[in-house]
């Protein structure tokens, strides 16, 4: 961890400092790191369920389905827009809602970004860490950031949550959010084969406050071809499955193979630069 990723103490808000295996704040409030690696940010009172985000089912399936590289392109589009966007020569990049890790590190590896891995669920980080030992990992809501105000460059949020004051809190003056929504066509044929009625379920994506400037937008549309174990990994780390109907499953079980759309957008918004009115 280098000194340019600025830590912030989840109780009382003061710098928080790598000391030994913990990380400790001049208040003494101190968070032991975990033997395989990552740090619990999340205090009690920010965390309103006993086990938050995602289930460790949905996140082994995710790790096996995006291991399999169809979900590569949306990597490299995000990797794309933070060489063409970023100010900083090498990004401090804070992943929100990072899941198991799969973007998260190609974020550092190829996009050259310093990475802090943030999400809620701690069987997310506890995979995480098996992917990349150089990335902070964290446990932490994204409504309160363990990140100290004006210290990131960059924010990505892929398939995540758009949280636009705490996102601005963090950023520096320049600094960007690139966020990933799924596109009105994601998995359509999948939806088909799951619900009997398929509403259009665009996700839009939140408006932005007076803090950001859309710079970017991007839609894009692929097709994959899964075999049957990879369509039941794919739908399992998505919430459709547990939507299911039995009978439904039973014609999944018997899908051999299929030919997916996947349908994504990807946002870019600048923070603004300090106005001359700005304190
Ligand atoms: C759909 S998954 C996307 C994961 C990863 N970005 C990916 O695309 O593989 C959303 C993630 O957000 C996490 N999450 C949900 N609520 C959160 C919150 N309030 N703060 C941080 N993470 C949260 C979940 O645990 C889950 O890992």
């Amino acid at each position: 961890m280098s000194d340019q990723l600025k830590m912030m103490c989840p109780i009382c808000g003061n710098s928080l400092a790598k000391k030994d295996k913990s990380f400790v704040c001049p208040q003494k409030h101190s968070f032991d790191i975990a033997r395989q690696g990552y740090v619990n940010l999340l205090p009690v009172q920010n965390k309103h369920s006993l086990v938050p985000g995602d289930a460790k089912e949905m996140l082994i399936a995710r790790r096996q389905f995006l291991n399999r590289g169809y979900y590569r392109p949306i990597c490299d589009d995000v990797i794309g827009m933070m060489k063409k966007y970023s100010l900083a020569e090498k990004p401090v990049l804070a992943d929100i809602g990072c899941g198991e890790g799969y973007y998260t590190v190609a974020f550092e590896k190829d996009g050259g970004a310093e990475c802090i891995g943030v999400d809620i669920a701690k069987d997310a980080a506890r995979m995480a860490c098996a992917r990349s030992k150089s990335i902070l990992w964290t446990v932490a809501t994204a409504s309160h950031l363990p990140i100290e105000s004006g210290s990131a460059d960059i924010v990505t949020a892929v398939f995540s949550l758009y949280m636009n004051d705490e996102y601005a809190r963090i950023l520096r003056n320049g600094g960007i959010v690139i966020e990933v929504t799924a596109g009105s066509e994601h998995l359509k044929e999948l939806k088909a084969m799951i619900y009997d009625e398929v509403f259009e379920q665009h996700k839009c994506p939140s408006p932005h406050g007076s803090q950001f400037e859309k710079i970017a937008k991007l839609d894009r549309n692929f097709q994959i071809g899964l075999e049957k174990e990879e369509m039941k990994e794919l739908l399992m780390m998505t919430p459709h499955a547990h939507r299911m109907k039995k009978e439904r499953m039973e014609i999944l079980d018997s899908t051999e193979s299929c030919q997916l759309t996947v349908n994504y957008i990807i946002r870019v918004l600048r923070k603004n630069e300090k106005r001359k009115n700005d304190e």
